[in-house]
């Protein structure tokens, strides 16, 4: 027999998901992404986020910004750790089209742990919770952050949450709650074999087409194969912003500044996706904002070989 609240959520999901067994715990996880989604209220991209209110329009450590090497602090930043980023994930994973972006929560290891991240100048260990993208259209490139006055094609953003914080609803209204990993995606004519856990995704989009659509991934994946062959001891970090409503200033944004090349048939996958309006969902990146350098640093960390 199903629990009750799995038992409603399969009658909810039609067939797509009938016969595969989603555990509580993590169907617990998906619920709270989406009631904090909901909390957001309505928003759109109809004008990359400038009309949005509140934080959004008042606060001076916005994201995403453009991440310029001169204007950056190079300093000798330990290394990022991964913890437990090449365990294998308990499956199934769920995708879910939530109007905004394609959108996975990401449940523990099969063993039971949550991978997290700590080091560079994370202040203090940040558990993963979902990976989502933005991207741009058929005529235009979709990166939030852009690196030396460039944008790239597609932006993936990797959400971890301060272990010292409850929920997400309680680390975004510290400044150390969330640490979310930025990646440019380069799209590319040929295809690549590197990206196994990518293409596993990627390769459900035509599934979650619709609002509030969701597919099942099974199978291997690790958070680690999410960041593809990128080298990840260079990167730009800063204090900056949830880039989507209410636009918190919870955020330690840790930039890399390797380009992930990823398969143009692939990216263009995302650009068939539609809103809550049944529009097509594509430009879903906020524009740039100040980056206020009498506010806050922009750091960058180079690879060194003795730390
Ligand atoms: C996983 O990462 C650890 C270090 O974090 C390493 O020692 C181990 O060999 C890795 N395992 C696999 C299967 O890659
Ligand atoms: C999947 O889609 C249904 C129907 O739109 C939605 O109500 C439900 O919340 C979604 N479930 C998950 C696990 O995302
Ligand atoms: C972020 O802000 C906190 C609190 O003001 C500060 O201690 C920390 O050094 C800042 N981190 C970065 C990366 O600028
Ligand atoms: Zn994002």
């Amino acid at each position: 027999m199903f629990s009750p609240s799995l038992w409603f959520l399969l009658t909810a999901l039609g067939c797509t998901l009938a016969f595969i067994e989603i555990p509580e715990e993590y169907l617990a996880e998906i619920r709270e992404d989406q009631a904090g989604e909901s909390a957001a209220g309505e928003y759109n991209y109809d004008n990359q986020g400038d009309d949005w209110q509140g934080t959004c329009a008042t606060g001076e450590k916005q994201s995403p910004i453009d991440l310029i090497f001169q204007d950056s602090k190079v300093s000798s930043i330990s290394r990022l750790r991964f913890n437990y980023y090449n365990q294998s994930l308990r499956t199934p994973l769920v995708i879910t089209n939530n109007g905004h972006t394609a959108n996975m929560v990401l449940p523990v290891t099969r063993d039971g742990h949550r991978p997290y991240i700590n080091g560079a100048l994370l202040p203090g260990d940040f558990e993963v919770q979902s990976v989502h993208f933005h991207w741009g259209s058929r005529d235009s490139k979709g990166s939030e952050h852009a690196i030396n006055f460039e944008r790239y094609d597609v932006e993936m953003h990797i959400v971890h949450k301060n272990t010292r914080y409850e929920t997400m609803a309680e680390a975004t209204q510290h400044w150390d709650g969330l640490a979310v990993l930025g990646v440019m995606f380069k799209s590319v004519n040929r295809l690549t074999t590197q990206h196994y856990g990518l293409n596993k995704i990627f390769n459900q989009l035509p599934r979650i087409v619709e609002y509030q659509s969701n597919a099942t991934i099974t199978g291997q994946l690790n958070v680690g194969q999410l960041l593809g062959n990128i080298v990840t001891g260079q990167f730009y970090t800063y204090n900056g912003s949830l880039t989507t409503p209410d636009c918190a200033e919870a955020v330690t944004w840790t930039v890399f500044d390797d380009i992930l090349e990823f398969p143009h048939r692939q990216i263009a996958k995302l650009w068939n996706l539609r809103d809550s309006r049944r529009k097509p969902l594509i430009n879903n990146y906020r524009s740039l904002q100040d980056t206020n350098p009498g506010i806050r640093d922009v750091y960058y960390r180079v690879i060194q070989d003795s730390i």
